[in-house]
C-alpha cells in the first residue's frame, strides 16, 4: 500500500516508525516531517494544516490510505475535505472532531448521555462568569472553549486571581478560543490518559498511559503539551479500564453515532481517577503526544490493521491488537524556554549514539537537518524512549541515554514516571 501520514511532532514519527514495519506498506510519505521520520519515510514539505495544498498531493500521489496524526487539521475540516476525493483516511471529520476542539460541545454530550464528568457553566459574558464563579470553591477551573494547543486551561488557587483570569479570557488571551469560556468543578485524583480507536459503531481499546504537563519538576511550572510519559499506568487497572470503555468510551461512540457525526479514529480520553470513579476531563480527537510514543512502543501487533478496519467500519471483525509486557518511560527533552519562548537552530549531538541503547528508541519532534548536523527546531525537540523489565528500569535506560545526548540548549523533567515509581 502507498501511505501518507500528516503531522511533525513526535507522535509522528512514533506512527511513522510502527506503520513503516507494517508488512502491508510498500511507500510511506509523510507532510511535513522532521529530521526523524525522514530516516523512516519520504518527507513530503507541506505543513499539516495547508489543506488546499495536501489536496492537491493526495489527488496527485492516489495513496491508498491516508492517517492524520494532529489536531489542527481535524478541526479545519481535513478528512471531509480528502473524504469527497476518495482516499480512505483515518480520523475524524469536522464535526465528529469537536470532540476535542469544542470543550462545551463535549460537555453538552457528557450531560445527554450521562457520561462522567466535572460540573460546569459555559460562559461568553464576563459579569455572568463572574458570578459564576463565586458560587464555586477553589481550586477554580477556567478553560478556554476552543483549541489552544493544550495551554487553554488555568487553575487559580483565590477567587481574586480566578476572577483577574477570567478578565484575560475575554481579552482575548487564547484570541477566538477564549472568547467562550467554562468554569468547571475541581475533581481530585490521579490522570492517565486512555486511547480507543473507533469505527464509529464500537470502539477497540488501546492502553493507557500517563503524562506530565508540567514544565518543571514536582509538576511545577505552566502546562505544557506534555514533558514525558509512562506506560502502564499502574492505577489504571483492567478494572478500571472496563469502567471506562462502559461508562465512558461506549456512550459516547454510541451518542455522537446517534446525533449524526460517527466518530472515526482515535478517541483520547483525558480521565481523573476520582474516589467516585473515573471521570472524563477532557477528550482528544487523536493520539496524545507524548503518550502515542510509549503506546507504539508497547504495542506488538500490526497497527495498520486497526486503522484500515476502523475506516471501513470493521473494527468488530478485527483481531484484537497484542502488547508488550515490559514498561516504557519517554522524557521529553525541549528547547530551554518551553512553553514560552525558545531558540531554534542549535546544535544537537549524540542521538544516533543514544538511540543505539539498549531498549532505547529516539523519536524526533522539532529537528531538522542541515547538510550533517541536527538541529533544534521546535519547542518540543526529542522524545527519548526506553523500555525495561520494570519501569525503574525503564526509566533509568531513559535518562542514560539523555545523559548521552549533546545538546547545550536541552531542558527536561528529572522527574517522569514519579508517581508510579513512589507507590
Ligand atoms: P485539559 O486541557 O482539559 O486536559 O486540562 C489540562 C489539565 O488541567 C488537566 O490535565 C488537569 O490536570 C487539569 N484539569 C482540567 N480540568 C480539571 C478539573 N475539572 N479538575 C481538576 N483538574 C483539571
Ligand atoms: N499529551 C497531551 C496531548 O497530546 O494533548
Amino acid at each position: 500500500m502507498k501511505l501518507l501520514l500528516i503531522g511533525s511532532g513526535g507522535r509522528e514519527h512514533a506512527l511513522a516508525w510502527k506503520l513503516a514495519q507494517s508488512p502491508l506498506v510498500d511507500t510511506l510519505h509523510c507532510a511535513s516531517g522532521n529530521a526523524g521520520i525522514a530516516d523512516v519515510a519520504d518527507i513530503v514539505p507541506i505543513a499539516a494544516d495547508d489543506i488546499l495544498s495536501l489536496l492537491g498531493l493526495v489527488q496527485r500521489e492516489a495513496y491508498d490510505f491516508v492517517v492524520v496524526g494532529p489536531e489542527q487539521p481535524l478541526a479545519l475540516g481535513l478528512v471531509d475535505a480528502l473524504q469527497d476525493t476518495g482516499v480512505k483516511v483515518f480520523g475524524p471529520t469536522e464535526a465528529a472532531a469537536q470532540l476535542e476542539s469544542s470543550k462545551a460541545f463535549t460537555k453538552a454530550l457528557c450531560d445527554k448521555y450521562k457520561i462522567p464528568t466535572a460540573s460546569y457553566g459555559v460562559f461568553t459574558d464576563l459579569g455572568e462568569a463572574k458570578a459564576y464563579l463565586k458560587t464555586m470553591t477553589a481550586p477554580y477551573v477556567l478553560k478556554a472553549d476552543g483549541l489552544a494547543a493544550g495551554k487553554g486551561v488555568v487553575i487559580p488557587e483565590t477567587l481574586k486571581d480566578a476572577e483577574a483570569e477570567l478578565e484575560e479570557f475575554f481579552s482575548g488571551k487564547f484570541g477566538d478560543a477564549s472568547k467562550r469560556v467554562l468554569i468547571e468543578e475541581f475533581m481530585r485524583g490521579q490522570e492517565a490518559s486512555f486511547f480507543a480507536i473507533s469505527d464509529g459503531k464500537t470502539a477497540l481499546p488501546l492502553i493507557a498511559a500517563q503524562d506530565h504537563k508540567r514544565a518543571f519538576d514536582g509538576d511545577k511550572g505552566p502546562n505544557t503539551g506534555g514533558m514525558g510519559a509512562y506506560s502502564p499506568a499502574p492505577v489504571f487497572t483492567d478494572a478500571v479500564m472496563a469502567d471506562v470503555m462502559k461508562n465512558i468510551i461506549l456512550p459516547t461512540v454510541h451518542g455522537m453515532a446517534k446525533d449524526e457525526h460517527p466518530f472515526v479514529g482515535v478517541l483520547f480520553a483525558g480521565l481523573m481517577l476520582t474516589e467516585d470513579g473515573p471521570k472524563l476531563i477532557e477528550y482528544n480527537a487523536r493520539f496524545g503526544d507524548p503518550e502515542c510514543q510509549v503506546v507504539l512502543r508497547r504495542l506488538q501487533s500490526d497497527l495498520l490493521p486497526l486503522l484500515i478496519a476502523a475506516e471501513a467500519g470493521d473494527l468488530d471483525k478485527v483481531e484484537q491488537p497484542s502488547w508488550f509486557n515490559e514498561p516504557v518511560a519517554n522524557v521529553v527533552l525541549a528547547a530551554k524556554g518551553y512553553p514560552g519562548k525558545y531558540n531554534k537552530g542549535t546544535e544537537i549531538k549524540g542521538v544516533d549514539a543514544a538511540n543505539e541503547m539498549d531498549d532505547v528508541v529516539i523519536f524526533h519532534a522539532g529537528t531538522k537537518r542541515e547538510g550533517d548536523k541536527l538541529l533544534a527546531n521546535g519547542g518540543r525537540v526529542l522524545n527519548v524512549t526506553a523500555s525495561g523489565e520494570t519501569l525503574e528500569q525503564a526509566v533509568k535506560r531513559a535518562y542514560a541515554a539523555v545523559d548521552a545526548i549533546d545538546w547545550d540548549d536541552k531542558q527536561f523533567r528529572m522527574d517522569i514516571a514519579h508517581h508510579a515509581l513512589k507507590v
